[in-house]
């Protein structure tokens, strides 16, 4: 009896895959950044100038989140793992992969619909609905934050991030503007003999590899169509 293993794709997504869902991206015109201060809303000095206001902008993320539906691109993501063993590395904070399925999901930057002990790190709850307030605690007693990681902060999945890019077949990077580090270090890790993609309608701007096979269109447009190719 032989056994076929399948061959292993890695995709690593960013903001973009979920524009069509109705989220904002961080960069760009209409990026959340344009709206607020990184330093202010997303490193730990922010949380403790005020707390409140901070809790309050990961209150209208985590609305926004739960009124979002996974798009065709995350759905497309699914149907990969028919013939592929499938692993998704996202610095994504919404749980739109999971909503679509599928099935290996690494979240770098953490997840907005959990909290965390502001002393404990480890000790990580789901959010029960929107919002988390100044006063509401672990069982432990600390004040609870939004389990995502700020600037400045470490990235505790980054190692297993790096081991599973490694051994990628086949990486696809779908909606970043890979600025943010250590993510944006993922491609670099890759084995010479590993098929690169890059998804996003503004790919020409990120001064990529030549061997790089760039789908310069939205997600959502573009997805659907990798998919079928890779399933052939
Ligand atoms: N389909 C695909 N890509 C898109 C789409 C779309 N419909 N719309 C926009 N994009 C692309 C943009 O062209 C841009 O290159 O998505 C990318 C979004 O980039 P950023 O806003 O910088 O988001 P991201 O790379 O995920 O940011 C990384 O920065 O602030 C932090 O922690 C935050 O995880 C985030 C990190």
């Amino acid at each position: 009896m032989r056994m076929m293993l399948k061959k292993k794709v890695v995709v690593l997504t960013g903001a973009g895959i979920s524009a069509e869902s109705g989220l904002q991206t961080f960069r760009g015109l209409d990026g959340l950044w344009e709206g607020y201060k990184v330093e202010d809303v997303a490193s730990p000095e922010g949380f403790r100038l005020d707390p409140q206001m901070v809790l309050e902008f990961y209150n209208q993320r985590r609305s926004a989140c739960i009124a979002a539906k996974p798009n065709e691109a995350h759905l497309a993501l699914v149907d990969l793992e028919s013939k592929y063993e499938v692993n998704i590395i996202t610095q994504n904070i919404d749980d739109l992969h999971e909503r679509a399925g599928s099935k290996r999901i690494l979240h770098l930057h953490g997840e907005i619909r959990k909290a965390r002990s502001t002393l404990y790190p480890e000790d990580v709850y789901p959010i029960d609905g929107c919002v988390l307030n100044i006063g509401d605690r672990c069982p432990r007693g600390t004040q609870l934050r939004p389990h995502v990681v700020w600037f400045g902060e470490p990235v505790p999945n980054m190692n297993k991030a790096y081991v599973l890019t490694q051994d990628a077949d086949i990486l696809i990077v779908i909606g970043t503007s890979l600025q943010v580090y250590p993510a944006a270090n993922l491609i670099h890790e890759i084995k010479s003999t590993c098929r690169t993609y890059v998804v996003d309608p503004s790919a020409d701007s990120l001064r990529l590899k030549e061997d790089v096979l760039i789908m310069a269109e939205k997600a959502t447009v573009a997805l659907p169509k990798l998919v079928k190719d890779l399933m052939n």
